[in-house]
């Protein structure tokens, strides 16, 4: 038997002002996308907004349905409507930002499963890391370079070769 210890490595800001100007303004965009959401059902309201090499900012929100598993969380609204949009240009970062109606969100939040998945094919398709920035209303910023931290052992389509 043999165990293996894998570890992730996670940077805590206690606020914006310690990060680049450039990506303060990237998770002020991804807050303003939050409350753009369509979260009738969850009165929870998340903002991704995703810088592309070549500049441009796109933004998108999480959009519910009655039918709850026919909506989509905000990062993956963001990501594939920045490939639909520029194909092939490469994601620089990644910022999520979150708040809720009832409730204050004390600490970022961070993707879930699939849009981890998610993050990780674009990393895969385009040979280089996504820093992420997750933050909510209060509490510090968290940021990661790359999916492997939030998405150890991560499943790429190497995997489905038959040879
Ligand atoms: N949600 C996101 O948009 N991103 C996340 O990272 C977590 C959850 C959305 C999905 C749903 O509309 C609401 O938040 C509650 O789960």
């Amino acid at each position: 038997m043999n165990t293996k210890e894998i570890k992730i490595k996670i940077t805590e800001f206690s606020g914006t002002s310690e990060l680049p100007e450039e990506e303060q303004d990237l998770l002020q965009q991804a807050a303003k996308s939050a409350s753009n959401s369509y979260a009738p059902y969850s009165e929870f309201h998340v903002g991704a907004a995703v810088l592309l090499e070549n500049g441009e900012i796109i933004c998108g929100s999480n959009q519910e349905n009655a039918a709850y598993p026919s909506g989509l969380c905000a990062e993956r609204v963001a990501m594939f409507y920045a490939n639909s949009r520029y194909p092939g240009a490469k994601v620089k970062t990644l910022a999520i930002f979150a708040h809720a109606d009832h409730f204050l969100i004390d600490k970022p939040i961070s993707p879930c499963g699939t849009c981890r998945q998610v993050i990780a094919e674009t990393e895969n398709r385009q040979k280089s890391k996504i820093r992420i920035l997750m933050q909510s209303e209060t509490g510090p910023v968290n940021m990661t370079e790359g999916i492997e931290n939030l998405l150890p052992l991560t499943f790429y389509e190497e995997k489905l070769k038959k040879k």
